[in-house]
């Protein structure tokens, strides 16, 4: 995949969903652009005064932007889990099959999955374009979504063992009594190893040299406090931030003097309200 990557997260209501729209129209004037929207209570469609949905819509010869249906996402993926479960317990009666989807849909986790699985489909959907660019949801879902690729590592890891041993037994058992010296292949292994090969990639893929994290501030100490323990977590996961945005800088004010070692983008108030793509362009232009 030749697609750059980019993430622009911080405090509600900094600017990410008109920063990494100005960023987009900027780029797209030489670069093929995709501007996505993982934030549900999306923005973009405000900011360029126009509907988008989960189907890109051209902006420009281009840029395209889509606000991905995270609800859509994860009803596709209860219906993946339902297929598997009705494979793989063909025994099973039907009642029991539903409460165990019940209990599946209540689990934790199900939003962030959502969300990683709109990037994946994102990502495999546009390979032509040369920047992805993420409007990113609020900070404690946006750091659900960098961790989960190595939180699901780690049980998978422990299931994988919990189910080799298992498999020993069973081994050990249908030897024992039928003496049958091939056993079939375990469904439920073969799965597990299926999802660490698919989290091992998201976690690379995140991780990589593509995606940059851009983490947007004003000069208040509310929305630098959050840009600090972003930093700090990210960084307890093993990602780091690349660029701190300063948004709506006025020279004028306090210095903000927590983020020195990071490169700064400093974007001015702008005069103009930022909506609509012309207006979006010449703001753009006049700032990267
Ligand atoms: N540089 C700027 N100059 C002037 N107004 C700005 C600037 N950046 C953002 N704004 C305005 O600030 C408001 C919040 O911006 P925006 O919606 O992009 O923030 P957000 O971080 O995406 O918010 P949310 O967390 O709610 O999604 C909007 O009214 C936007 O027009
Ligand atoms: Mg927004």
């Amino acid at each position: 995949m030749k697609s750059k990557i980019h993430f622009y997260i911080g405090k509600g209501g900094v600017g990410k969903s008109t920063i990494s729209s100005l960023y987009s129209v900027y780029l797209s004037d030489n670069h093929k652009v995709n501007l996505a929207s993982l934030d549900s209570a999306h923005n973009l469609s405000d900011i360029f005064n126009i509907s988008f949905s989960d189907r890109p819509k051209d902006i420009s010869s281009n840029l395209k932007v889509t606000e991905v249906n995270i609800e859509n996402k994860i009803k596709e993926y209860l219906g993946e889990i339902e297929n598997d479960l009705a494979i793989s317990n063909t025994n099973l009666a039907a009642f029991n099959l539903l409460d165990e989807l019940n209990i599946i849909k209540q689990s934790p986790g199900l939003e962030e999955y959502g969300l990683l699985k709109s990037f994946s489909d994102i990502i495999e959907n546009h390979a032509e374009a040369d920047h992805l660019i993420f409007d990113m949801p609020p900070t404690a879902l946006s750091m659900k979504f960098f961790s989960l690729p190595s939180r699901s590592l780690l049980w998978i890891e422990k299931l994988i063992d919990l189910r080799n041993r298992i498999k020993e037994k069973k081994e050990i058992v249908s030897t024992i009594k039928i003496g049958k010296s091939e056993i079939e292949q375990d469904k439920i292994l073969k799965k597990l190893l299926e999802l660490k090969k698919q989290f091992q990639t998201f976690n690379n893929l995140l991780k990589s040299e593509k995606v940059e994290i851009n983490l947007v501030v004003n000069q208040d100490s509310l929305s630098i406090n959050e840009g600090r323990k972003i930093i700090n977590e990210l960084e307890i996961i093993g990602f780091k931030v690349d660029k701190i945005i300063i948004n709506k800088f006025d020279e004028t004010q306090q210095k903000v003097s927590a983020f020195e070692i990071f490169d700064q983008v400093k974007i001015p108030i702008s005069k103009e309200k930022l909506i609509g793509y012309e207006n979006l362009k010449t703001f753009a232009i006049s700032i990267f």
